[in-house]
């Protein structure tokens, strides 16, 4: 396929630096070179340039850094569908997680409003201004994405190019393990499927995948974005990530996410997302950035069965 590549540079939707290196630090070890050995044709868009914006005194202050994010997300959002009009899957690596708030609303416009949301992640990353304890934009993404949610937000400078065009339907989590109070709330009175740790040990990987897909996407007709959290994964397997939480995905279930994802033929744009090279050693730093690699090949046709040489694949 075609798929374009874009890196976000942006960490100010969390308190620790580094995670805005991840971009450059996975080209250095060879992602575009992956992609292209996979068969595709790719096309590095580059990064998403941002000024700092200072602080402004017209945004709620309980939102860390929103005009930051704002300008951000509107770049973002721009090159995603730049992408897509050149008839591109899109590969967006963070960055914090805030920054889906972009790829996720240029992937919508893109495609009409007729796009599924799977949101892979520790974290709901559901909260509201109001709702947030730690103020930090990668826990509220999701919240600003759906129209559900949109009468819980006062109106945000620098946002006017956002509106939320996402129904909760069309969203589901996998790998959830620490959901704050009120994103549980949102999480039971709107129906949205959730799929926590509990669920894979229950049903195994595999059956969550399947289901979540068939709830978001029933009739199969909607491109399907994934924001790939890296903190999804166990702390054993991504240990470079700002909010690591025990008990999580293994590098395998991950990987086997993607290749269902991938299977659907419904991937339109996948985020990879709070990889931080500045925590750690530099054994930790590079379990995480393999894990990663591992993970959005998966997505776009890695098969661990092996591939037979491209020139006799139709014999
Ligand atoms: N729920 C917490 C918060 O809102 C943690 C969010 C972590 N999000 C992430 N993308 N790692 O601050
Ligand atoms: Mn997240
Ligand atoms: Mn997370
Ligand atoms: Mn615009």
């Amino acid at each position: 396929s075609r798929i374009g590549i874009i890196g976000v540079p942006f960490h100010k939707g969390q308190s620790n630096i580094g995670v805005e290196e991840a971009p450059s630090t996975l080209r250095e070890i060879g992602l575009v070179k992956d992609m292209i050995a996979l068969g595709h044709n790719v096309k590095d868009f580059g990064d998403t340039v941002s000024t700092d914006q200072g602080i402004r005194h017209d945004v709620p202050d309980k939102i860390k850094r929103l005009p930051d994010l704002a300008l951000t997300c509107h770049q973002l959002s721009t090159m995603v569908q730049t992408v897509m009009s050149d008839q591109r899957k899109v590969l967006t690596i963070g960055g914090d997680h805030s920054i889906a708030l972009g790829s996720v609303d240029g992937h919508v416009q893109a495609k009409n409003g007729e796009v599924c949301l799977l949101w892979v992640d520790a974290h709901a990353d559901l909260n509201t201004a109001n709702t947030s304890d730690s103020g930090h934009m990668h826990g509220m993404p999701v919240s600003l994405l759906v129209k559900e949610l949109a009468d819980y937000w006062p109106y945000l400078p620098g946002l006017d190019w956002q509106t939320p065009r996402l129904s909760v339907q069309n969203l589901a989590y996998i790998g959830l393990r620490s959901v704050d109070n009120y994103e549980r709330l949102v999480i039971e009175r709107f129906g949205v499927s959730a799929f926590g740790m509990e669920d894979i040990e229950k049903y195994g990987i595999h059956a969550v995948t399947t289901l979540a897909l068939e709830k978001i996407n029933p009739n199969g007709n909607k491109s399907l974005h994934v924001s790939f959290d890296i903190d999804s994964l166990d702390t054993l397997e991504a240990p470079s990530t700002g909010t690591s939480v025990r008990g999580g995905l293994t590098l395998r279930e991950g990987v086997h996410i993607m290749e269902i994802a991938h299977r659907t033929g419904w991937l339109g744009a996948m985020d990879m997302v709070e990889i931080n090279p500045r925590i750690g050693n530099s054994l930790q730093v590079k379990t995480t950035l393999e894990a990663a690699t591992h993970v959005i090949k998966a997505a776009f046709g890695f098969s661990r069965s092996g591939h037979v040489p491209p020139h006799l694949e139709r014999m």
